[in-house]
């Protein structure tokens, strides 16, 4: 990009509103995610609608096995009540991770730290097989250890980069072949696609396969293989 056009941006850039911004780099976010899967040879030429048709084609796919679901950023439980329908095994179990405050940081210009607090209400749900571990990811999962299971299900929902990349470190072992590893906003290539892209790097010999994606590949799931 010429010297002259740089300019020429930071000029209009002050007449530009954030939430214009937030669009433009919203724009960017598809047009690298897009790149992104391709790059890595992950074919998205089949999408589905929203995130019930990713969940429920995992939950095919995992039949009546055990499995250990873990969900970091549960916020009101939605996304977990959907799963404890899903998985049918009476001994699967589903632990969900926040602080129920919120971002503990900015995340877009739009959605600052705090956003999605609950004033440190859990959700309540009437399945036994659900238990939460509230606090940040950073001082929750060090005293954690994940009880036995057949298959593993780590669902980050938590946005941003830091959040993510806290999991994913943290449960790196926990990944082993036949795991699934659903994002929320995968879309977002500053957040959770950078955590994921520096984890894929962190572990080249680590095969995944692309099980869904939605329309906007924001919800995406991957099958750790090989
Ligand atoms: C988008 S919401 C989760 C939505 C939920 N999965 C659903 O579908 O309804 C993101 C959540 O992540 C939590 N969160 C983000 N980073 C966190 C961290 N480092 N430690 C604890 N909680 C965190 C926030 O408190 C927030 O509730």
């Amino acid at each position: 990009m010429q010297r002259v056009f740089k300019t020429w941006l930071t000029r209009i850039g002050a007449h530009v509103s954030a939430r214009a911004i937030h669009r433009v780099n919203a724009a960017l976010n598809y047009l690298e995610v897009g790149r992104w899967m391709a790059a890595q040879g992950f074919d998205t030429s089949r999408r589905v609608i929203d995130r019930h048709e990713i969940y429920a084609q995992i939950a095919s796919e995992l039949g009546v096995q055990r499995v250990l679901y873990l969900e970091f950023g549960v916020h009101r439980g939605e996304s977990m009540r959907m799963w404890s329908q899903l998985l049918r095994h009476p001994d699967s179990q589903l632990h969900g991770f926040d602080s129920f405050e919120g971002l503990p940081e900015d995340w877009t210009v739009i959605d600052g730290k705090g956003t999605f607090s609950t004033g440190g209400a859990e959700p309540v749900l009437s399945d036994r097989r659900v238990r939460f571990f509230r606090g940040w990811f950073a001082d929750t999962l060090p005293g954690y250890t994940p009880p036995a299971h057949e298959r593993l299900v780590l669902h980050l929902d938590a946005d941003l980069y830091s959040s993510t990349k806290t999991v994913l470190d943290a449960l790196e072992r926990e990944i082993v072949p036949g795991s699934f590893v659903l994002f929320d906003e995968f879309s977002d290539r500053l957040h959770e696609l950078r955590a994921f892209d520096e984890f894929l790097r962190a572990h080249p010999q680590w095969r995944f396969r692309l099980v869904a994606a939605d329309q906007i590949l924001a919800r995406v799931a991957f099958e750790r293989v090989s």
